[in-house]
């Protein structure tokens, strides 16, 4: 029996690849184990998106390549969008690597398994068939929250951007090979979804999704408008969430599905980047603020209290001291919920890494704090404010920091601790009355 261990690192697409590795690997009869102590076969799924990220999965493989002098039979794989980006030369940065697979080939992992057992290895592979739609499908999840992936790739071309060349072009998946998943996961006990693709709102847009005949039920003709409908009509699901956005695809229809819908979160993560049109326009990001803020404007019409997160790059090709104030001050005016600030980043071979990497890290710092400060200012007064009100929230077990409380998860992903009176079970959406608040974390009781 193989015991196995997989390490995760990046972004929501990441984790959801991780969780496909597991559910096949243990289709195959090996073993999850907890520690990479104990584990015969490690796999690092490593992430690109900056410098740091790499250097992080770098250490990490060669870290446990090391183990494998004392355990000569275990066995250490990478995979993920390093991986990708760097093909057959990961073996230079890591010698005694056994095997190295890109984002679309998770599918082939268990086979290439089996051929280092039979003596083939090392062994690398960054094709790109992603394998079957039945393959794609698998999960192991435990708890009641699943990822569902349902577009692979980018076709945007952001000059700061490594995805576009490690995860490949734009490709949606079938409606009913998701709609089909996500009945096995309810099946399952799993009760909220998160729909994944990098640019979510691009679903269906370069292949057909739906037959030419379909009729959606609300008269929707944008696939994903007409995806969140079919998913809201899953019985046992009870809350859906989709990531990430982009400004341009917040139609109008997108709007009102989501207000029509009753089951999808009041949450939506729209990175900006920037708050200033001339480094928009060099990020090549396809909206300026005007249109940035007007897409804003469209969600919260149909759903005033809409949680909005975003992502802010500092420190860009040329960005100047204006630039970034006017950053500040859109994020000010947004009222963003929660904001995850990123230093620039060289990634070599994308366009951006053509333009003198001109701002200096003290510099890229020095703004990073200011906006982290402002961030952690706006999310406690959000978070206070709702002292005193009443929350929904998806109930998942018993809080990790204390046993003797319970926590669940509000619309807009805020963990929120309760104690459970002993009505309450795992999978409940109930209403909390909030009396105490901290910046990511509320506190209350069961409202009867
Ligand atoms: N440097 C810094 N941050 C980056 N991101 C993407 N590429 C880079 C880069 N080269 C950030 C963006 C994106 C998030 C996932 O990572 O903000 O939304
Ligand atoms: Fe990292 Fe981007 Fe790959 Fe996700 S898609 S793992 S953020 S490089």
């Amino acid at each position: 029996m193989i015991k196995f261990y997989v390490k995760t690192y990046g972004c929501q697409m990441n984790v959801r690849d991780s969780g496909l590795v597991k559910a096949l690997l243990m289709q195959h009869g090996y073993t999850a184990v907890d520690t990479e102590e104990q584990a015969d076969l490690i796999i690092i799924n490593t992430c690109s998106v900056r410098g740091k990220a790499e250097d992080k999965a770098l250490g990490k493989l060669r870290l446990m390549t090391i183990t494998k002098k004392n355990n000569p039979a275990r066995m250490v794989g990478a995979i993920g969008c390093m991986v990708q980006r760097l093909g057959e030369s990961i073996f230079d940065n890591v010698p005694l690597l056994d095997f190295a697979v890109g984002p679309n080939r998770i599918t082939a992992i268990p086979g290439i398994i089996d051929a280092i057992k039979a003596g083939q290895g090392p062994i690398c592979d960054v094709g790109l068939d992603k394998g079957s739609e039945e393959e794609l499908s698998a999960h192991a999840e435990s708890g009641i929250s699943a990822f569902v992936n349902i577009l692979f790739g980018c076709n945007r071309r952001c000059t700061y951007c490594i995805v576009p060349s490690v995860r490949g072009a734009e490709w949606s998946r079938p409606a009913k090979s998701i709609v089909d998943e996500i009945k096995v996961l309810a099946e399952n006990g799993i009760k909220e979804v998160t729909l994944l693709g990098q640019s979510v709102m691009a679903y269906g847009k370069r292949n057909d999704v739906f037959p030419e005949d379909y009729k959606s039920p609300h008269g929707y003709m944008e696939p994903l408008s007409r995806l969140l409908e079919e998913v809201n009509d899953i019985k046992s699901i009870k809350r859906i969430r989709f990531t990430s956005g982009h400004p341009s695809g917040c139609t109008a229809e997108l709007a009102q599905a989501m207000g029509e819908l009753a089951k999808i979160c009041a949450h939506m993560h729209l990175p900006v980047q920037s708050g200033s049109d001339a480094i928009l326009k060099r990020m090549r990001r396809g909206y300026t603020v005007a249109e940035y803020k007007a897409a804003v404007l469209r969600l919260r019409d149909v759903m005033p209290s809409i949680a909005i997160t975003s992502d802010v790059i500092v420190g860009f090709p040329g960005e100047t001291d204006q630039d970034f104030e006017m950053t500040q001050a859109l994020m000010n005016e947004i009222d963003f919920n929660n904001t995850f600030i990123f230093k620039y980043s060289t990634r070599p071979g994308t366009p951006a890494a053509e333009w003198e990497d001109d701002i200096t890290d003290e510099e890229k710092m020095r703004r990073n704090q200011i906006l982290l400060k402002n961030q952690d200012d706006r999310a406690n007064a959000i978070s206070n404010a709702l002292v005193g009100q009443t929350v929904t929230i998806l109930v998942e077990g018993v809080s990790a920091r204390n046993e003797d409380r319970w926590m669940g998860r509000t619309e807009a992903n805020t963990i929120t601790v309760f104690e459970n009176d002993g009505t309450v079970q795992v999978g409940d959406l109930i209403k909390i009355h909030v009396n105490r608040a901290t910046i990511f974390t509320l506190y209350g009781k069961i409202v009867k």
